[in-house]
């Protein structure tokens, strides 16, 4: 398929009214967990969206495409209400984050094994691990302070156990910083991949940084500081991968590019009958910009669109359970570490000068809240909040041993003799 020969929604048509923009939400107990996580997805994809083209007009000086792409640009921004509003207002903040967490997850997961290029697939593996260890954590807090059972948000097509953890993901950003790819020599859909995968992670870095504080429990809010951080790194590293040297035509054309995309792969996976008319109306407005972007890559490039984003349609985001993947890299790469140049280490291997540790002594010299989260429930319950099957489940201590770091871990970290006691404790009754 290609998307710049179909029908579009001609750009006048797109203005909708209140009533249209404000869409009955699903249901927070109903909803297909990735139902969830597609809304969840293109919420990000539309902010970046919009965000992208306030960057692009403070930097252009030319009156008549700035008319056309704040035009666009108010679009984007109805379309973001519209996909973020379809969330419940019984929808919590923990909830919403198990869901977050939950997209960075298998959205990530997935994205690695259809990934070509592979220092790309690399570091989306390494992230997944990051991810991962976050929903553990918060999961905790789910139970502890709303007593929610993780599987109501998870539908159990993730598992929630330590991953690398927390307090090992603090770097010296400077560190995260990856080698980019070449723009003349990357696929489209490498392209749609990574800026698929940085929406997704710039909104969550937001989703924190605007929610942490409406909670009371300043244990909670402390790891939501923590991880809030560790989203700032993520970002960092997946916008690195991209080329700094495209041109700002060539990015427009690749963001449109991307949310066509996305809204395509939702339409065809979505069960819910309701969401998928939106995702289908979505999409067409989508390729409205997409064509109205290629018009104007072309005519300040004298190149044709079909050079940057290709003749076919890119798949960035199909939702399925990714246990077995995700249980894969985790045997393999909780010791993974970053270092300088774009390279990755393990923690055996280290330097004692590696310039984490600084940060690391730095942020967690008191205590690492994503540690204390694992005391706190073993003071509540005798044991962590952790949905596996027996061998994962019972594998935590493994796990820990391999990513303990050398010169530095928190005072409070849980040790691995704690976690081998976790499989005399019976699992927590949710
Ligand atoms: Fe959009
Ligand atoms: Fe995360
Ligand atoms: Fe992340
Ligand atoms: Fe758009």
């Amino acid at each position: 398929m290609n998307l710049l020969k179909e029908k579009g929604i001609p750009l006048d048509k797109q203005i909708k009214t209140w009533q249209e923009i404000v869409k009955r939400p699903y249901e927070r107990e109903l909803v297909d967990n990735y139902t969830r996580t597609r809304q969840i997805l293109l919420n990000g994809i539309e902010t970046q969206a919009w965000n992208f083209k306030h960057c692009f007009v403070r930097k252009c000086d030319d009156l008549e495409l700035n008319k056309i792409l704040v035009n666009i640009r108010r679009i984007e921004d109805m379309q973001q209400t519209t996909v973020n509003w379809l969330s419940p207002y019984k929808q919590t903040v923990l909830d919403t984050t198990l869901g977050y967490e939950q997209v960075a997850v298998d959205l990530t997961a997935w994205l690695a094994q259809n990934e070509d290029d592979e220092y790309v697939k690399e570091t989306f593996n390494f992230g997944l691990l990051e991810d991962f260890d976050h929903l553990y954590r918060y999961s905790q807090f789910a139970k502890m302070v709303e007593d929610t059972n993780p599987d109501i948000i998870l539908h159990n097509m993730t598992d929630v156990v330590v991953g690398r953890p927390t307090q090992y993901h603090h770097n010296d950003n400077a560190l995260r910083i990856r080698n980019h790819y070449d723009k003349d020599k990357t696929s489209p859909k490498t392209k749609v991949h990574i800026l698929t995968l940085i929406s997704a992670e710039q909104q969550t870095h937001n989703y924190y940084a605007e929610h942490g504080f409406m909670f009371g429990n300043n244990d909670l809010k402390q790891l939501y500081a923590e991880i809030c951080d560790v989203e700032e790194e993520h970002v960092t590293m997946y916008e690195t991968l991209v080329d700094p040297n495209e041109s700002v035509f060539e990015k427009w054309l690749v963001h449109e590019f991307c949310e066509a995309c996305n809204y395509y792969n939702c339409y065809k996976d979505e069960k819910d009958e309701r969401l998928k008319l939106i995702w289908e109306e979505m999409l067409g407005m989508e390729i409205e910009h997409l064509k109205i972007a290629a018009r104007h890559f072309e005519k300040e490039e004298k190149r044709d669109s079909t050079e940057i984003i290709g003749e076919e349609i890119v798949l960035p985001c199909h939702f399925e359970s990714q246990k077995e993947y995700v249980t894969n890299i985790l045997q393999n790469e909780t010791s993974k570490r970053v270092i300088d140049n774009g390279k990755y280490s393990n923690v055996d291997k280290l330097d004692d000068n590696w310039e984490s540790y600084k940060v690391q002594k730095a942020v967690s010299k008191n205590s690492a809240p994503s540690e204390k989260a694992i005391h706190l429930s073993i003071q509540a319950f005798g044991r962590d909040i952790a949905l596996a099957d027996s061998t994962l489940l019972n594998s935590q201590s493994k796990l820990i041993e391999k990513a303990k770091q050398k010169l530095y871990n928190a005072p409070d970290t849980v040790d691995c003799e704690e976690y081998k006691k976790f499989s005399k404790v019976k699992e927590v009754d949710l």
